[in-house]
């Protein structure tokens, strides 16, 4: 299958990134959003991180306009009828999801992929929510879309090999990386980085080391290009422990259970960066 024209739901953090990545790619983007406003704010973000590539002469202002034709924006999901392949990369709520797959099963042709940037949830369950669950599968990109090379391509229990092969294609003439994955929750990386986020906190609050010591030790011994703590305080320390409680519950294995200090320091409102303080102060 050959994808000209993808379409995207959701244009803000991870929409507006991977609208930024098909664009400059040469694919065009139809990507829809709530409101006219939030549109605006999807593409003026496109806008302003392509500026800071032309002013680091990393790409020409042709080039910047080229892509930002490509990116036609709506509030509308009847312009979504051109695509071969939506991308679904709205707030990530369950119920939202289906509401929003629903709707796009109604309206694509049959031979329409539809893929989900969802962090968390099921990819089988929701291809199980559209009459297309051959054509549905994960593609998680991670933040910020424009300069991380990776995606996992996750496959739900249902997904077709050619529908995996369209997609894997895709993401690899996006010039990123993709690894295949089954579902399970947390998919690959997730699954590995938050336990060991968390394990940073055992090994804090059992008072091994001091958390820049923590930290050192995980970039200077493993090369990590930011230690666990400082991470965990970019990524919010409340996200870290909902991902944690979704493992436990999942897997039900007590190996994933949440460590107190992780669990007292949201209880205090210490989320990371974006409260002023985390493991470090802002
Ligand atoms: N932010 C990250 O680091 C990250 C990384 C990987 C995956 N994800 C996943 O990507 C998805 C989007 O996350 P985000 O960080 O971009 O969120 P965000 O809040 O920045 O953007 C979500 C957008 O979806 C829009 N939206 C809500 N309902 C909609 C609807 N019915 N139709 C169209 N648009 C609608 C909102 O108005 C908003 O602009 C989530 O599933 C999230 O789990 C996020």
């Amino acid at each position: 299958m050959n994808i000209t024209t993808v379409g995207i739901i959701g244009a803000g953090t991870m929409g507006n990134g991977i609208a930024q990545a098909c664009a400059v790619s040469g694919i065009n983007v139809v990507m829809v959003d709530i409101s006219e406003a939030a549109v605006a704010k999807g593409i003026a973000t496109v806008s302003g991180s392509l500026d800071r590539l032309l002013k680091k002469e990393k790409i020409t202002s042709d080039a910047k306009a080229a892509a930002m034709a490509r990116i036609k924006g709506s509030s509308s999901y009847d312009d979504l009828k051109g695509a071969q392949l939506v991308i679904e990369a709205a707030t990530e709520s369950y119920d939202l999801k289906v509401k929003i797959l629903k709707q796009l099963d109604g309206l694509l042709a049959p031979e329409v992929i539809i893929a989900s940037n969802t962090s968390s949830i099921s990819i089988t369950k929701l291809a199980a929510v559209t009459t297309r669950a051959d054509k549905f599968i994960g593609m998680h990109f991670f933040n910020p879309v424009p300069m991380m090379a990776l995606v996992e391509i996750i496959r739900g229990l249902q997904t077709s090999d050619a529908t995996h092969a369209a997609v894997h294609a895709m993401a690899t003439a996006l010039g990123k990386t993709p690894i295949t994955v089954k579902n399970a929750p947390g998919f690959v990386v997730n699954r590995i980085l938050v336990p060991m986020i968390n394990e940073a906190f055992f090994v804090l609050a059992e008072g091994l080391a001091t958390p820049e010591d923590i930290d050192a030790g995980m970039k200077l011994g493993c090369n990590q290009p930011i230690g666990p703590l400082a991470l965990a305080d970019m990524v919010g320390l409340d996200v870290c422990l909902a991902v944690m409680e979704v493992y436990l519950s999942e897997f039900g294995d007590s190996k994933y259970r949440a460590c107190p200090l992780l669990k007292e320091m949201v209880a205090a409102g210490r989320l990371g960066r974006k409260t002023g303080q985390g493991v470090y102060k802002y």
